[in-house]
């Protein structure tokens, strides 16, 4: 990233607005908790690692000018805060841990280092995507095409991403690989985001509707798939963006492996299976007139999940920052435990 995606800055969150990508690259401030929640809401900041850093920062920001005078007025300020934060969006476990370890590191030394605890955890999130890079790096051929989906890049957090972080290792080691990027309805992650970014660091990109990854596979143009993940159960079940499923489908009847890449701040050891990951609903409108055009009919009924499951046996291996983790993934992701 020319700049970095999210950082504080003299007592204010500075982040790029992504839901302006790829028209306009502007940097935006939140100075209050309530505008860091909304930027999370609305996808200014988004992706599960940046968002485990806007609730972070945001935290901070919340009890920044605390005038609390002993330590369980100042903790119940913060719970208030961190509660509050928790209620942005449901879906990425990367938000609760982030939040989590605020408040941890506010228990442990009944002061005020917040603000360290949270830059550790950007600091800690750009080794974890850099070491991805490295290991996912090893399943890559040279002259391969990769499929993916959403956007797991340096938008989606501090820094080079995960899904995209393979890339970037293969590419600049020297690999000559393509990409194929799903747009990613409603939204269109992959086509204002992923295309931006893996055009900006000149890897070779084909953008297509997401409708047509069955037929790129059937052509034999796609040789993996490479996707990040929101959170990943105990059994190696996977919430990613909304039609993630589709895609781990269509490379099993393909042939083709199909990889998650995730740090492993977006492990939920504590779910046994992906059937109790909550699913975030957004509204109606990002389906019927996203962008600003209607597209159906005023008053229809629509449904509109962010996020779906993939089911562990669709899933070749997860590649974290620790390495490379294969089925069955109870006892290889156990071991990997953030
Ligand atoms: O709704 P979004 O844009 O926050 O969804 C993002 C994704 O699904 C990403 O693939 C996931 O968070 C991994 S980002 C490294």
């Amino acid at each position: 990233m020319p700049i970095p995606t999210i950082e504080w800055v003299d007592g204010r969150i500075h982040l790029i607005d992504q839901t302006l990508l790829p028209n306009e690259f502007k940097q935006i401030y939140c100075d209050d908790v309530e505008s860091v929640w909304e930027a999370i809401k609305s996808l200014r900041v988004r992706g599960a690692p940046a968002i485990g850093i806007a609730g972070a920062l945001g935290a901070v920001l919340g009890i920044w000018k605390s005038k609390a005078t002993n330590y369980p007025d100042f903790a119940a300020e913060l719970k208030k805060v961190t509660d509050y934060l928790a209620t942005s969006r449901p879906t990425a476990v990367n938000l609760f841990w982030a939040l989590t370890r605020i408040e941890q590191t506010a228990e442990k030394h009944k002061d005020r280092v917040l603000l360290d605890e949270a830059q550790n955890i950007i600091e800690e999130d750009r080794a974890r995507c850099r070491a991805i890079g490295q290991h996912g790096l090893n399943l890559l051929r040279n002259g391969d095409t990769i499929l993916t989906h959403c956007n797991a890049g340096g938008l989606a957090t501090s820094d080079y991403g995960t899904a995209l972080a393979v890339m970037f290792s293969a590419h600049e080691s020297g690999k000559n690989i393509s990409v194929y990027a799903d747009e990613t309805r409603p939204l269109l992650q992959g086509a204002r985001l992923t295309a931006w970014e893996l055009m900006q660091a000149g890897i070779d990109v084909t953008l297509i509707c997401d409708n047509m990854a069955a037929q790129v596979m059937k052509e034999g143009k796609i040789q993996c798939a490479i996707v990040g993940a929101d959170r990943i159960a105990a059994n190696g079940d996977t919430a990613n963006k909304i039609g993630t499923y589709n895609v781990a489908i269509l490379a099993k009847v393909h042939d083709i492996p199909f990889y998650v890449a995730a740090p492993t701040s977006t492990l939920d050891l504590s779910l046994k299976t992906g059937d109790l990951i909550p699913i975030e609903q957004r509204a109606a409108e990002e389906v019927t007139e996203g962008f600003g055009s209607r597209t159906a009919p005023e008053g229809v009924k629509v449904y509109s999940p962010a996020f779906d499951v993939t089911p562990a046996h669709l899933i070749t291996a997860i590649i974290t920052e620790k390495g490379i983790a294969h089925p069955p993934y109870e006892e290889s992701l156990a071991s990997q435990g953030d």
